[in-house]
């Protein structure tokens, strides 16, 4: 499936986004899934957390903790965890809101550039709005300009840079987005996952 170029709809901008899902299935994490995931975790960011961490969150955050899964192996090849923040400062106004906190994400290297991040981020997204999140962030390191590109798309803005964030001193920026400059992207992409029978209760 493509969105092709820059389209802009009433004054909003729609970004290109090009599927290649063939062959895969996404659908929330279940507890057989936590090898993989750490797994996947290992291989694809040097942010490595303990199994209790993925375990807690998995069992506080199960309903937006999404995997990808390849169909052949039933290997877990993406995912993306996920926590909620309730009453925090919002990035954008001078009042508390519900805050959505993209934790980790990662696509085997086999697998990049075929959409799997972006519909994993999306429906991730879909599911902290439905759960009253106003804004959602992250951290992404200063130099990780791949993953950059993917949250600009969404619409996500850098609101702050975190000074040797990292373990190994590199500094972080927070990117940021809220609902009303995201949701209508957010909505096709989860549309074309729901249609395609590519997304799983
Ligand atoms: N160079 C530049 N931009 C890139 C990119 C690259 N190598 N990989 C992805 N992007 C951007 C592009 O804008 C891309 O859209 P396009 O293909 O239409 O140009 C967009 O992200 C979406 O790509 P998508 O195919 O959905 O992403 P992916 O499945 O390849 O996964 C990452 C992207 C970042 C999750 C993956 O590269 C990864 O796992 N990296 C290591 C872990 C990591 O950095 N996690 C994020 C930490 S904050």
């Amino acid at each position: 499936m493509v969105f092709r170029g820059i389209v802009t709809v009433m004054g909003l901008s729609i970004p290109s986004f090009q599927f290649n899902l063939d062959n895969l299935l996404i659908r929330k994490c279940r507890f057989e899934d936590i090898g993989g995931v750490i797994y996947v975790n290992r291989k694809t960011l040097p942010e490595n957390y303990s199994e209790y961490l993925f375990l807690s969150m998995f069992r506080v955050f199960r309903d937006i903790f999404f995997v990808a899964i390849d169909k052949s192996s039933g290997q877990v090849i993406g995912y993306c965890m996920n926590k909620i923040e309730e009453n925090a400062r919002s990035f954008f106004y001078n009042r508390n809101v519900k805050k959505g906190h993209v934790f980790s994400l990662g696509v085997l290297k086999g697998y990049r550039r075929r959409g799997i991040a972006s519909a994993l981020l999306a429906l991730s997204m879909d599911a902290m709005f439905m759960m009253g999140c106003d804004e959602i962030f992250l951290e992404v390191r200063v130099s990780n300009k791949p993953a950059q590109n993917l949250y600009f798309k969404f619409n996500y803005d850098i609101v702050a840079r975190v000074p040797h964030y990292y373990a190994d001193g590199e500094d972080a920026f927070v990117m940021a987005t809220e609902k009303r400059r995201c949701e209508y992207i957010v909505d096709q992409v989860v549309s074309y996952i729901r249609r395609q029978g590519i997304y799983v209760e």
